[in-house]
């Protein structure tokens, strides 16, 4: 992680990251430009020219019609539907409205399903894609730095339950992924950086190097620097990528992806899953609490925790729960919230804690009490 950033604006070249999963193998390509030229990237997939869209209303509102002449300039023909943005639309009913729409487009078994948008899109189109017609191909044009970095690659495809996130899904790969980096220009700072989040749990889980890098270059990276947005949306695809190439379906280390969400999704459930606490946050917050946890187990040195704390507040990333808006419930009530996390085995929390930065491993040996004086410590502040 040594070379220079690019100007913002220079024409930065395209990067590609295999994900390497046999027949079901696709490539995730990173760089500035590349919805201009999603129709050449995507024309040696299709069967016929044509391409049924999953949107959201902001999002087709900046980069709908610049995905239309990206694909017409291959010939490719597509039709659009927009959906409400927000974690809302993640649910039954936009399911429902997703399938019968494509269905009404009449996409057939070897057509292609694209989803343009941030995670709530990518999820929702990906599990319909799963679902139609017991299965169409999809590509993700992710428009977020979060799904750029997590949920568009990997094959997690799905909704919200009205009893948990992410509760209803498959896996389903998609068939290749278009991350351009420009995008990222047109995204409100606090969503940025609510994406950056992530790019930090990557340091955080597997790669001390990679963190220092950012400690090094995040301000630099949030203030637009695409060269640098560029070489963080890489290394992170690439990381990622090797680990679900290991464990597509999570039977072991994948689960060092969810680094920070056991803690981050009872915060989210405890804010309603409104923008009080957005996911990547949410994220952030639970690092710092795993990386608490670690350190009061005695399992990583005592620092760790705040050097991973003083680099989200070096950020403008929330780093203490007093900074959620609104307030939280109490020890007790998070550790209810945590339970119904997907990651429970046998009734048993699993967590994922660290021996140090760059060093997380899956425990499901937790004692109550230690998660219990860590959240009340937190919350006291
Ligand atoms: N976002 C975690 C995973 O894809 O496994």
């Amino acid at each position: 992680m040594t070379e220079q950033g690019a100007e913002p604006g220079a024409m930065a070249r395209v990067e590609r990251v295999g994900v390497a999963l046999g027949p079901r193998s696709y490539d995730v390509l990173v760089g500035a430009g590349l919805l201009a030229r999603a129709g050449a990237e995507i024309a040696p997939l299709l069967s016929r020219p044509r391409l049924a869209v999953l949107t959201e209303e902001r999002v087709a509102a900046l980069h709908l019609e610049g995905l239309r002449a990206g694909l017409e300039a291959e010939g490719i023909a597509m039709s659009a539907l927009a959906l409400p943005p927000g974690e809302g639309t993640k649910g039954w009913a936009g399911l429902e409205r997703a399938v019968e729409w494509l269905i009404a487009e009449k996409v057939e078994r070897g057509d292609m399903v694209l989803a343009l948008g941030g995670g709530v899109i990518g999820d929702l189109a990906g599990f319909a894609a799963a679902v139609l017609r017991r299965g169409v191909r999809f590509v993700q044009v992710p428009t977020s730095l979060l799904a750029q970095v997590d949920s568009s690659v990997g094959g997690k495809t799905g909704i919200n339950s009205a009893q948990g996130k992410n509760l209803i899904g498959a896996f389903h790969q998609p068939s290749l992924v278009l991350a351009d980096i420009g995008l990222l220009d047109s995204l409100p700072r606090r969503d940025f950086l609510a994406g950056y989040g992530e790019v930090v749990k990557y340091g955080l889980l597997g790669d001390a190097g990679f963190f220092e890098w950012l400690e090094a270059k995040g301000p630099a990276l949030a203030a637009g620097d695409r060269g640098l947005r560029a070489q963080a949306v890489r290394h992170s695809v690439a990381m990622k990528a090797a680990i679900v190439a290991r464990d597509e379906t999570e039977a072991g280390e994948r689960a060092l992806l969810n680094l920070g969400h056991t803690f981050g999704h009872a915060l989210e459930a405890a804010t309603g899953y409104s923008d009080r606490l957005l996911h990547g946050e949410a994220v952030g917050l639970g690092c710092v609490l795993a990386f608490e946890l670690s350190a009061r187990l005695g399992l990583c040195p005592q620092e760790a925790p705040g050097r991973v704390a003083a680099h989200l507040a070096a950020m403008g990333l929330p780093y203490r729960l007093d900074q959620v808006s609104g307030g939280l419930p109490g020890a007790e009530a998070l550790i209810g919230l945590m339970a119904q996390d997907k990651k429970v085995l046998a009734g048993r929390m699993r967590f994922v804690l660290a021996r140090g930065i760059g060093q997380a491993f899956v425990s499901g040996d937790v004692p109550g009490d230690a998660l219990r004086a860590v959240l009340e410590e937190a919350l006291e502040g």
